[in-house]
């Protein structure tokens, strides 16, 4: 379900012919610390099955095999040759992967597309099925989100402390110091079919 051209130019659009910078800017890379993924599956119980559509470098896949879990890994961008499942702009599916119908889809998206994943995940996860996206705690304000969240009133887990900087992909590779983040994340969890209240819980 592509949006329009834009969309396709802001994401897909990212080629091989551009710097990796670039790129990497376009698709907003950046790497899920470990801490994050783990307190979601001590939090909330994730499907057998899950898909990471935006799979980056398989931080979050990567826990979540770890932890007994079938990942579906995909990407609009090959960063880690032959190591998806498919490669493909998340929008551009029109239902859940084969022998995938009943799986969670849990990502860490581009962040100015954040409320367009929830959408696109709604519209393909089967009924009681859920979305869990790690995203900075801003992302509860917005007008256009507020009708989002009416729809499908989301159980946000926000953490108490704060997680390890997420790095841009490559950050500490090309030299880059780590250091703590300024800022506040929590996974949001939207289940196919709920109708709320909408929850919020300290981890
Ligand atoms: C913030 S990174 C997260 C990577 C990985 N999920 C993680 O948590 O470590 C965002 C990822 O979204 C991917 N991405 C951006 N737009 C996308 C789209 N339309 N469809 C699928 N993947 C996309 C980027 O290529 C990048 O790998």
């Amino acid at each position: 379900m592509a949006k329009d051209k834009a969309w396709a130019a802001r994401t897909a659009g990212a080629t091989s012919k551009e710097g990796w910078d670039e790129r990497n800017d376009k698709l907003d890379g950046y790497n899920t610390p470990e801490p994050a993924t783990l307190a979601l599956l001590n939090n909330f119980t994730v499907a057998k099955k899950v898909w990471e559509p935006a799979s980056g470098y398989h931080c979050i896949s990567d826990v979540l095999t770890k932890n007994g879990h079938e990942v579906y890994k995909t990407d609009v961008h090959e960063w880690v040759p032959d190591t998806y499942d498919a490669i493909s702009d998340f929008m551009s599916f029109k239902q859940m992967p084969s022998g995938y119908e009943d799986a969670d889809i849990i990502t860490n998206p581009p962040f100015r597309y954040a409320q367009e994943f929830v959408e696109q995940s709604m519209n393909l996860l089967a009924e009681g099925q859920s979305c869990g996206l790690l995203l900075r705690l801003q992302f509860m304000e917005g007008q256009k989100r507020k009708a989002m969240f009416q729809k499908y009133p989301p159980r946000v887990y926000t953490f108490s402390k704060r997680i390890p900087r997420m790095h841009m992909f490559n950050h500490v590779e090309n030299g880059g110091k780590t250091c703590s983040s300024t800022l506040c994340f929590a996974w949001f969890v939207f289940t196919k079919g709920y109708t709320g209240p909408s929850i919020n819980y300290w981890i």
